[in-house]
């Protein structure tokens, strides 16, 4: 695989990065997670938005402009073959003394691309639906800038795997779900209402959830963009997950709980399909 680091494009093996990175030592960077299908990237635009608002939020340097990141990304995928699978993009602080202090402005950003050949539209796991554990959401308070500081999640998913749960719904103080550990979360009322949270510091602002709230307003449904309680996700009809990697995935349980049938949903599996047609 030929991966792209600081202006090169080289083997995996060959690539370098410094161990005084400090998206190495203080996770000090951030990142996007771009789909392909049929060769095509899904949402670019939008994933440059959400990638520049994380940089200034966190007072990065670009690493250069939306086109410059965008050859490097049709590059990568032109030279390593992918006609479905993801494009990862990382930019980090770059390389200075360890210090809790941010370098001085002339310190050059660390970029970093690859990409990864995935199966995204026929998987398993489209089919039978995903189970959910919850666990408390104990990440920071900033969870809309997309930071490669990720332990939290992880160990969230790796809780949930314990249980025998394929992914974790993260739930707040007061007993409301945030989302999942890599994915925006939807629960679909008895009356066909879908509900899902609000953006805010809570959430990461997904770029799939932002087409997906579209294609259901265009089917018709109606919406209520707020929390919705663990309590009352057990009592859905349906419910579901979007991203990049997953586009829409239905859920079928949480905690054990069936949710309404125990089999993906009918309107979670017309939204990915309206999300797989608006992504070709
Ligand atoms: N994760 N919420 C969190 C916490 C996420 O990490 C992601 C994406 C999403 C969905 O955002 P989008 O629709 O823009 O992919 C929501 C990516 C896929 C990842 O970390 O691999």
């Amino acid at each position: 695989r030929i991966v792209y680091v600081n202006g090169s494009y080289v083997p995996e093996s060959e690539a370098k990065i410094s161990v005084f990175d400090r998206g190495f030592l203080f996770a000090d960077g951030v990142y996007e997670v771009t789909a392909v299908l049929s060769g095509k990237l899904v949402d670019f635009a939008g994933h440059m938005k959400r990638l520049r608002r994380s940089l200034s939020e966190l007072a990065l340097p670009s690493p250069g402009s939306d086109e410059m990141i965008l050859a490097i990304h049709r590059e990568l995928l032109s030279r390593n073959g992918i006609e479905e699978g993801l494009v990862y993009m990382q930019i980090s602080r770059g390389a200075a003394d360890r210090d809790f202090a941010f370098p001085p402005e002339n310190t050059e950003p660390s970029l970093v691309l690859f990409t990864q050949a995935k199966t995204l539209r026929e998987t398993p796991a489209s089919k039978t639906g995903i189970t959910v554990a919850t666990v408390p959401d104990q990440r920071w308070r900033r969870c809309d800038i997309k930071t490669v500081q990720l332990l939290y999640p992880s160990m969230a998913k790796m809780d949930a795997k314990s249980r025998g749960a394929d992914d974790a719904w993260m739930v707040d103080g007061d007993g409301f779900v945030t989302e999942g550990t890599s994915n925006n979360a939807y629960i679909v009322k008895q009356d066909g209402t879908v509900v899902t949270r609000h953006l805010s510091n809570d959430i990461l602002h997904g770029i799939t959830r932002a087409t997906v709230v579209g294609l259901a307003e265009q089917e018709g449904r109606a919406m209520e963009i707020r929390p919705f309680s663990v309590a009352e996700a057990r009592e859905a009809d349906e419910a579901f997950v979007t991203s990049a990697s997953s586009f829409v995935m239905p859920v079928v349980s949480i905690d054990g709980t069936k949710i309404g049938s125990g089999s993906p949903g009918p309107f979670a599996r017309r939204l990915r399909e309206r999300y797989i047609a608006h992504a070709e």
